[in-house]
């Protein structure tokens, strides 16, 4: 059984198990449109509270907006999860991401997640990008306006730098970050470091490299070999291992595939094998 705790509190208050699911690949391909397997996405998300997950993280943006309602249609009225979405990106198509800080549009995604995901209040909003083309100071007032209004529980960044994390701060708790980050892709430590340093949650997403980490033929081969685990539930043990404050979020739209992941929870390293992979990871 692993030692490494199993859950944690954003804003300090919101406990949540650790090992969460990311609910972008529940759509069509390109993250555009419905699944090619409705059915089979709708057991996924059926399946998370009987495995004990408690914790989606979607965005209005994945679909658009699919994501969210088949998270409603599977799981409202959410006695047993917590879902956190995100606004801020806009889909003009297939693979097409395009930022949107505009505050009153920012504002105005907020309430139609709320409304989309059928609750009172969103437990966790995060501004999926900080735009570049608007002051962020104005970004982040809308956040607080989110706040303040009670439209949102708690309000979290992704893929933002220290100094991001730092400037919003200054206008309104920020209660985690999402940053892509896996054990052979470590270009996110300083924040990582920040966020553990100030109890603010970090939730890793590509925790598998899109399911590259999955796959045989890295450094994860032999130590799952030991476990007799496989290298994708290894590469989460590793991310749990790594930081009280990380919550990773796999994502799939399979059932028999998040029964694998969920696994991961229980694999505890040695710090022989925890150090063999942080070095790997850092040496890529
Ligand atoms: N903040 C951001 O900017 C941002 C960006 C991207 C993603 N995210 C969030 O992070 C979450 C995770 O990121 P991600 O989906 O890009 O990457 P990921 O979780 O590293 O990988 C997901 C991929 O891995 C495959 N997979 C999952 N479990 C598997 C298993 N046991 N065996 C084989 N393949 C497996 C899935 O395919 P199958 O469906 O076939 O299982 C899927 O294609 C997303 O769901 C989303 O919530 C956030």
């Amino acid at each position: 059984m692993a030692t490494h705790p199993r859950t944690f509190r954003i804003g300090g208050e919101l406990e949540i198990n650790r090992l969460g699911f990311g609910a972008m690949r529940i759509t069509g391909k390109g993250i555009w449109g419905p699944p090619a397997d409705r059915e089979g996405a709708l057991a996924t998300l059926r399946r998370l509270p009987e495995l004990g997950i408690d914790f989606i993280d979607t965005a209005n943006s994945y679909g658009p907006e699919i994501s969210e309602e088949l998270i409603k249609e599977a799981l409202f009225p959410y006695t047993k999860v917590v879902v956190a979405t995100k606004g801020g990106l806009e889909r003009p198509g297939p693979d097409s991401w395009v930022p949107n800080g505009n505050p009153s549009h920012l504002v105005s995604e907020a309430h139609a997640s709320r409304e989309r995901l059928g609750v009172d209040q969103i437990a966790l909003w995060q501004l999926h990008r900080i735009d570049a083309k608007v002051p962020r100071d104005e970004q982040f007032d809308a956040v607080k306006l989110l706040l303040d209004d009670s439209v949102i529980a708690h309000a979290g960044l992704s893929e933002v730098s220290v100094a991001d994390i730092e400037a919003a701060r200054r206008v309104f708790p920020v209660a985690t970050v999402q940053n892509r980050y896996n054990f052979a892709d470590r270009g996110s430590e300083d924040v990582l470091n920040y966020c553990e340093a100030h109890g603010i949650g970090f939730i890793p997403w590509f925790p598998l490299a899109a399911g590259e980490l999955t796959r045989a033929g890295s450094a994860l081969d032999a130590i799952a070999k030991a476990h007799g685990a496989t290298p994708g539930q290894i590469a989460v043990a590793w991310l749990l291992q790594r930081s009280p404050v990380i919550i990773p979020i796999p994502g799939t739209s399979k059932v028999a595939h998040l029964e694998e992941n969920v696994k991961a929870g229980d694999i505890e390293l040695t710090q022989a094998e925890f150090d063999q992979l942080d070095e790997a990871g850092l040496e890529r």
